[in-house]
């Protein structure tokens, strides 16, 4: 049997196979009010249909001021819960886990009016530049990824995931290329490290499933972060029960990424030898059998895809073909599999 397909658990939720749904932002809540509309509706259930073992759900804003853009889906409000929760349940009605990532976009925010970071330096001349965060403001960050938790767990997710990679908020913490602040927060990893640390201790205290943490392993910059430096982070994120890091990398400020097939797994195969912890990889990953040799070698636990998902949204299946693997269509598809 594939490893693609073999099944998998964590803290007493069952996958069915290692294929998840990376989070990809939609930008179609298109009343700029956070909310689930038509589009998720469709798209993500038929990654269901698809046969992916766990989708996680895009970008969701804990705060407005925290949104990617005015697009962005939201779970700063009771009001945001229905509509999750109507994805939630069309996705697990079609056979797969639902995961959802908390966000917040820190300076990489274009909403209207000021924006927030650990430091007040802009990502680049097309991005307003931020406010250095106050204690205060900290306070009711960390407050809003609870309550995003909380609200998470009502809408029935199986897993959540806080997004600490791609220059957002909390990666522009745990960055010393975008966090210069001199109090408990900049400086040593530690204090770096700090809001990540009270976050995920607010995040436990209401939400005892599957908890990823999603982190930039490489910022591509001198003085920037290196999978090494974040096997540290990762000892620290084990500790705090965080079940799997999905390791992608860049995006904390303008640097080239070099990109090929699998170009991130590296880090992923680090952090998972050295931490240990169960990592998933992404990345450029759109073959079964490259998928299939980086969980035999066992370089990850997982597998996220995120751009071959839009493109096939059956890749499962196809996969499966390939891989030899006898996998359940849906029933009003067996005939497509005969
Ligand atoms: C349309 C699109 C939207 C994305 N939105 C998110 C997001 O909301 N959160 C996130 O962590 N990564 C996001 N990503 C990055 C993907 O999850 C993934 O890490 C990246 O595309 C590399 O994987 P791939 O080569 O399989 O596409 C997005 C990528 C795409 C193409």
């Amino acid at each position: 049997m594939a490893k693609l397909f073999e099944e998998f658990e964590l803290k007493g939720v069952h996958f069915k196979n290692r294929i998840v749904m990376a989070p990809m932002c939609m930008y179609q809540s298109d009343k700029e009010d956070g909310h689930v509309t038509d589009w998720h509706r469709v798209h993500y259930p038929t990654r269901a249909v698809g046969g992916v073992g766990l989708i996680i759900t895009e970008a969701t804003a804990v705060q407005p001021i925290g949104r990617i853009s005015s697009r962005d889906l939201g779970i700063w409000d009771d009001a945001h819960i229905d509509g999750q929760a109507e994805i939630v349940r069309l996705m697990k009605a079609n056979g797969a886990k639902t995961g959802i990532q908390l966000a917040h976009a820190g300076r990489k925010a274009t909403v209207d009016g000021d924006i927030q970071a650990p430091s007040a330096i802009a990502f680049n001349d097309q991005y307003k530049t931020p406010t250095a965060m106050t204690a205060e403001e900290i306070d009711e960050t960390v407050q809003a990824f609870r309550d995003g938790a909380i609200r998470a767990k009502k809408a029935g997710f199986d897993v959540i995931e806080i997004h600490a990679a791609h220059g957002y908020l909390i990666n522009q913490f745990l960055s010393p290329l975008t966090n210069k602040r001199t109090d408990e927060y900049g400086g040593s990893s530690e204090n770096r490290y700090r809001l990540l640390r009270r976050i995920l201790d607010e995040v436990n205290a209401v939400w005892s499933g599957p908890l990823f943490v999603r982190i930039s392993a490489e910022d591509y910059a001198d003085g920037g972060m290196s999978p090494g430096q974040y096997v540290e982070m990762t000892q620290w994120m084990k500790q705090q029960n965080v079940d799997l890091i999905d390791v992608s990398s860049g995006a904390v400020v303008p640097a080239k990424i070099p990109v090929y097939p699998g170009y991130q797994v590296n880090f992923a195969e680090t952090i998972k030898k050295q931490t240990p912890i169960a990592t998933g990889a992404v990345g450029l990953i759109t073959e079964p059998r490259h998928a299939e040799e980086i969980l035999q070698n066992g370089r990850a636990d997982f597998i996220f895809l995120a751009r071959e998902l839009l493109r096939n949204p059956y890749w499962a299946y196809t996969a499966a073909t390939e891989l030899g693997a006898d996998i359940e269509a849906p029933v009003p598809y067996e005939r497509g599999w005969i």
